[in-house]
């Protein structure tokens, strides 16, 4: 069993990472606190329900509990659907001392957490992510959230659970090119600051790609430790938070151009750390060499390394001038200025970018 302690004061809290932790978590010492709450509101999607509904309510068994089920998909992140959790809440008596569960992937996790934020103007809540992506990264570091037809993620709030809780076995139900997606984001990792743990993925990626423990869950609690120390400094994203951000300016721009839904976030994220390598080769702060040997990693999880098809730098243009990251008008980008040590650069033009990418 993996603990990671997120150190933010009066807001700390616990990660506990554990093949079939939704069958142990009541003997785990760190998590008592959550067994103390009379009643509890359990937020899900019917796919993952169907899977794991039984051992959550397993958990809460001597807890009276409610259970409300958004359909599946990105396209349910929306205002609609926190009224809709808020409306059931309310009907249901949910009292403000009561705590919510948000059980799935991303999508549930930044949704249950604003209404956790909003509900009576604040309730307890515990994350239980159950995509690789969720359990490495929307789960850890409180940015909730829900999409607006003007944007993603346009409203929400910085707030954190009491608690996450992280079963690697339910990896194993999730599709093979979603567990991909989250890969780019642990890859990520490395990338940005841990040549060691970049290392460690290229040594293990066999056994990390058939969900062997204990690297699966040693993986998925380096990751979490990185983001919670990350964050423990910089909680509000006033700075070394942006680093998190590697190969999104350009995967953003790729999931808008293609239209929300096509590519996976992770694809699209995946094909923007090779632009940043490429780049970063370019200016010669990384070796040929590095950007050889991330592009392997990526296609060792079957991620795509190239822009989509027909996808030229001036498509790029207009969403990167347009990024939440455009400070006084200028784009920032993080750039890898070795291999495993990544920074904020803003000085990148449509010229270099041009001269780069053309051909
Ligand atoms: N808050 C943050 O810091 C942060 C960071 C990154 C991403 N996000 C958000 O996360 C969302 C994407 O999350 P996601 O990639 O987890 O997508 P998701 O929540 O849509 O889950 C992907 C799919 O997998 C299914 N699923 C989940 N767990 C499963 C399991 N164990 N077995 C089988 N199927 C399973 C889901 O039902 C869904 O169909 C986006 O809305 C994004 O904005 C937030
Ligand atoms: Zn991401």
């Amino acid at each position: 069993m993996e603990k990671v302690a997120v150190q933010l004061g009066q807001r700390s809290y616990p990660i506990v990472i554990a093949p079939e932790l939704l069958s142990s978590a009541l003997a785990v010492p760190e998590l008592s606190m959550l067994w103390r709450y009379k009643k509890v509101a359990i937020i899900s999607n019917p796919t993952v329900a169907a899977l794991y509904l039984p051992n959550i309510r397993q958990l809460f068994a001597q807890q009276q509990v409610i259970e409300f089920l958004l359909p599946d998909g990105e396209a349910y992140k929306n205002l609609q659907s926190f009224e809709q959790v808020n409306s059931f809440l309310l009907e249901n008596g949910m009292p403000r001392d009561a705590l919510l569960v948000a059980l799935g992937g991303g999508v549930i996790g930044d949704l249950t957490g604003f209404v956790a934020a909003c509900y009576q103007r604040g309730t307890a809540f515990l994350q239980i992510p159950t995509t690789l992506l969720s359990q490495v990264d929307s789960s850890v570091g409180g940015k909730t959230a829900v999409n607006h037809p003007l944007g993603k993620n346009m409203i929400g709030a910085f707030n954190q659970p009491q608690a996450v809780l992280i079963d690697t076995q339910v990896l194993s139900s999730l599709p093979k090119r979603e567990f991909a997606a989250g890969m780019a984001e642990v890859i990520k990792y490395g990338l940005l600051g841990d040549a060691e743990f970049f290392v460690w993925l290229e040594q293990h990626q066999l056994a990390i790609a058939e969900l062997q423990e204990p690297q699966l869950s040693q993986m998925i609690s380096h990751c979490c430790q990185m983001k919670a120390d990350i964050v423990s400094r910089d909680e509000t994203e006033q700075g070394e938070r942006a680093l998190l951000n590697l190969g999104h300016t350009f995967g953003h721009a790729i999931e808008a151009w293609l239209g929300y839904g096509e590519w996976l976030h992770g694809e699209a994220v995946a094909v923007g750390m090779m632009m940043a390598f490429e780049l970063a080769a370019s200016r010669g702060w990384v070796h040929a060499n590095d950007v050889i040997r991330v592009r392997a990693l990526l296609q060792a999880f079957a991620l795509p390394v190239a822009p989509p098809k027909g996808m030229q730098i001036a498509d790029f243009m207009p969403y990167m001038k347009t990024d939440k990251k455009v400070k006084d008008g200028r784009m920032r980008f993080i750039l890898p200025k070795t291999l495993g040590l990544a920074i904020i650069v803003d000085d990148v033009t449509e010229t270099e970018l041009q001269q780069v990418f053309a051909g």
